[in-house]
């Protein structure tokens, strides 16, 4: 067990968890959002994050910090939490991310690590190689080469009580991530950001955004805190939360507002083009559209930082409630329907189902089959291979439904799933709510399960009564096993 991470409560590889800060004196519970405050602009204040939107946590640069005279006296002097009105925990970067924007930084990581310690920071950073996606092979393996060293430099330093991230790069090469990740859980560093994935969500390649995530966590422990480095929209947030991110810093909330954005859980609207606000948070029931637009731009960017804030931390709390729920995975996929790239998203962690299902609880409230998308979430991939548990024997009758009591069978079969014992029926995720329109990938997940049922007892005589199955379906039954369609009785 991590001394720093404990875990409560999880769906899909989502977890509820707490985050000991022993610096700051303060647990806070994941997923949390960390919202990035530039030193010099501060569009929302940190005193007024803590007291007006609960953050417990928030994030800075330690680099803008250092490299302003004035800036770094002070904070060396009275502390980042004086410096900066903020009595919760604060997280600091490195310069890392304007290395990655700029080419160059003019620090070593010793040099800001010792710094980030002497003023006080909670949590530091190293100075990793940010390496963006799609680089070549050689360019990704030197420079991951190069953030293992600076991890190591970062274990050498004495950070007293600070915690110090280990981020986790390796571009687009899942093995090179997933090696990244297991380098950077077996160092005695603290928490494990996932990097370099800006320049995805930029171009919204929330796929393969996905994508790094699995890599990662297939390196790092379960018990391993992450953070998804530069990750501040909300429309994303469920996604890289089921996919087992805990912690996130955004810069959107005033990066967004400075340019008149407007941020909904569904996307990003722009004030100038809204009749009306669709949103109930104090901003948007104390004005109209016209009345924000009237504002001085001064003015009228902080309210559309507030509204963006609180816009996060509540979709944040809707998470939890969801992962407290064990519905995780419908709000990821109502979140999906918003935006392609969102529902691109949704299908990368469909692909990772097995994974999933190895973190994802056995027992829920109830599945809801919303999509087609749903047919291949982690509790099929269960159910289907839990097929060899089952000891069906001589001649068996598997009919289509939970509810066919007329029939006499032995067994059912329950789309998406496939086949179980009738005595299973009123357990979860056998009482899933489907809808009675079946789509194809259902039908043809159910006969997945079928065909699986059939190769693990080849003595047995399967008979599988359907309601209208089409070919795409029935082409995955085998032949040994005999259909009849129940609708044409
Ligand atoms: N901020 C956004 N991405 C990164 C990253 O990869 N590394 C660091 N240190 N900070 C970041």
């Amino acid at each position: 067990m991590r001394e720093h991470f404990e875990l409560r409560d999880a769906d899909a590889a989502g977890r509820i968890g707490r985050l000991t800060v022993p610096r700051a004196d303060v647990t806070v519970e994941t997923p949390v959002l960390l919202p990035v405050i530039n030193p010099n602009i501060q569009t929302i204040s940190p005193r007024r994050l803590y007291e007006e939107f609960g953050a417990e946590i928030l994030i800075t640069n330690s680099y803008i910090i250092h490299g302003d005279d004035d800036l770094r006296e002070e904070a060396l002097d009275v502390g980042l939490h004086e410096l900066l009105d903020f009595p919760g925990a604060i997280m600091t970067d490195s310069g890392s991310f304007q290395l990655s924007e700029y080419g160059e930084i003019d620090v070593t990581t010793e040099e800001i690590l010792r710094f980030q310690r002497d003023a006080g920071s909670d949590i530091g950073t190293p100075v990793d190689i940010p390496t963006p996606p799609d680089v070549d092979r050689e360019r990704a393996e030197d420079e991951l080469a190069t953030t293992k060293d600076r991890l190591a430099e970062a274990e050498a330093i004495d950070t007293g009580e600070m915690l110090v991230n280990a981020p986790v790069q390796g571009s687009t090469y899942p093995d090179l991530r997933e090696d990244a990740a297991a380098h950077a859980d077996a160092t005695d560093l603290d928490v494990f950001p996932v990097g370099a994935v800006v320049p995805l969500m930029n171009d919204y390649r929330y796929g393969d955004m996905v994508d790094a995530v699995a890599a990662a966590k297939r390196g790092l422990g379960e018990d391993a805190p992450v953070h998804l480095f530069g990750a501040g929209h909300p429309m994303m947030f469920a996604l890289a939360v089921a996919m087992g991110c805990d912690l996130f810093d955004s810069a959107a909330y005033a990066l967004y507002a400075r340019d008149g954005r407007y941020l909904t859980v569904s996307g990003t609207e722009h004030l100038d083009e809204l009749d009306y606000l669709p949103c109930s948070c104090p901003v948007c029931t104390e004005h109209t559209p016209d009345e924000l637009r009237a504002l001085d731009s001064r003015a009228r960017e902080e309210e559309l930082a507030a509204h963006n804030l609180h816009v996060t931390f509540q979709e944040i709390r809707r998470i939890k409630q969801a992962i407290r729920d064990g519905d995780l995975l419908e709000l990821v996929e109502a979140r999906a329907r918003a935006h392609p790239a969102m529902l691109d998203g949704y299908r990368a962690l469909c692909d990772h189902a097995e994974q999933l299902e190895r973190a994802d609880p056995a027992s829920k409230d109830a599945f809801f089959y919303l999509s087609t998308e749903s047919a291949d979430r982690p509790e099929v991939v269960r159910h289907h291979q839990r097929l060899d548990r089952l000891d069906p024997e001589g001649e068996v009758l598997l009919t289509e439904g939970n509810n066919s009591d007329n029939f006499d069978e032995t067994w059912r079969v329950v789309p998406p799933f496939g086949p179980f014992p009738r005595e299973l029926s009123e357990t979860y995720p056998l009482t899933a709510e489907v809808p009675d329109r079946k789509d194809a990938r259902a039908l043809e997940r159910a006969a997945d399960g079928v065909a699986r049922l059939a190769e693990l007892n080849p003595d047995v005589e399967f008979t599988l009564g359907h309601r209208g199955w089409p070919e795409s379906a029935l082409d995955r039954v085998p032949d040994g096993v005999t259909c009849w369609n129940l609708s044409e009785w």
